[in-house]
């Protein structure tokens, strides 16, 4: 069991396959974005390798990120090893799902339970403003393809950027009316790459809460007013879905942290918003036994910092976004 020294029980592993994407979206990458050459990316039979230390270790919950997962070569072999790993209970994955409408039910079909979809405005013309270079109807057509394969329940994030789509928060928050979604708006967070649009353009949760209410009308709290992941939960008036609120810069869910990284270069990174990483790919290209990196784990997971400090002013500049995966 990994366990760190606050005793949060660390079972959660998110891994970025990839530090490529197939949009640029203003609020992670330039659009000049470069990326690092393949061989500096864990190869597919070092993914299932060190994700069957990791199932070890008690990790049993697997999200796949990227970048965009879905650009990885191979993504669904990916997927059928992973899932029929001895341990791993749950694989799911986060994408902006362009690709969804191809690749969703041969993922279904692998072992995939569920797909987090990144959509933060259903006007095409804003959609096409933040992504700079998406097509709204693409990833529309991706989110009908993956309720289609069963990859339920739906969840749908959105990052709220100001003077970009901050009044599109009711329409997002209206599909929770007809559909048996879950659509969840994410406080913007600081890193390198796009730091002065993550810093300077901050929607709070409350705020787009309380615009939803104004057009809406009140919400009940729902799931019991428990965190649903990190997500808070409410519930339309008549609503078949939820609306969730991820407000990891106003109020952290640091206390219930179960959750370690692995970056697509094969890093150990044990909060989202502290530089701290433990290398993982190097030692074992070197040589280093499954025993060596079971240790190297524990002993990171250990030392997985308490919360972040965006409080006290600590922006994590060592990574861009797209190589850590949210
Ligand atoms: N702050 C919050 N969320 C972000 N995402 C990308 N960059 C940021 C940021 N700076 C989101 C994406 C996607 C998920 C992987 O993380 O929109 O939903
Ligand atoms: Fe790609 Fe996601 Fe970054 Fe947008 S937020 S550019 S979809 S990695």
């Amino acid at each position: 069991m990994a366990i760190d020294r606050f005793g949060r029980i660390i079972h959660y592993l998110r891994i970025s396959l990839t530090d490529h994407c197939n949009l640029r979206c203003i609020y992670c990458m330039p659009e000049d974005q470069t990326f690092r050459p393949n061989a500096d990316l864990m190869q597919d039979d070092e993914i299932l390798l060190l994700a069957k230390l990791f199932a070890s270790l008690g990790f049993d919950k697997i999200r796949l990120t990227g970048g965009e997962p879905t650009v990885r070569a191979h993504v669904v072999d990916i997927v059928r090893g992973i899932a029929s790993t001895p341990g791993i209970r749950n694989v799911s994955m986060t994408t902006n799902g362009l690709l969804l409408s191809r690749l969703a039910g041969q993922l279904a079909e692998a072992g995939l339970k569920r797909v987090n979809i990144s959509l933060d405005t259903l006007n095409p013309d804003k959609f096409k403003r933040l992504t700079r270079w998406g097509k709204l109807e693409d990833v529309w057509n991706g989110i009908m393809a993956a309720e289609q394969a069963g990859l339920t329940p739906i969840k749908i994030n959105a990052v709220v950027v100001k003077g970009y789509n901050e009044s599109d928060v009711v329409d997002l928050a209206r599909l929770t009316l007809n559909h048996p979604w879950q659509v969840r708006f994410i406080e913007m967070m600081p890193f390198a790459g796009a730091t002065d649009i993550q810093t300077g353009q901050v929607i709070t949760a409350t705020e787009i809460l309380e615009r939803i209410e104004d057009s809406l009308g009140d919400m009940e709290v729902a799931n019991g007013g428990k965190l649903d992941g990190e997500a808070r939960l409410f519930r339309l008036p008549n609503g078949k879905g939820d609306v969730g609120f991820i407000s990891s810069v106003t109020a952290p869910f640091c206390a219930s942290c179960t959750r370690a990284r692995l970056t697509a270069d094969g890093r150990l990174r044990l909060c989202l918003l502290r530089e701290k990483e433990v290398d993982l790919l190097t030692p074992l290209r070197e040589g280093a036994t499954l025993d060596d990196l079971r240790q190297i784990i524990l002993d990171g997971v250990w030392e997985k910092p308490w919360g972040h400090g965006l409080a006290e002013g600590l922006i994590p500049l060592n990574r861009a976004m797209n190589e850590i995966g949210g």
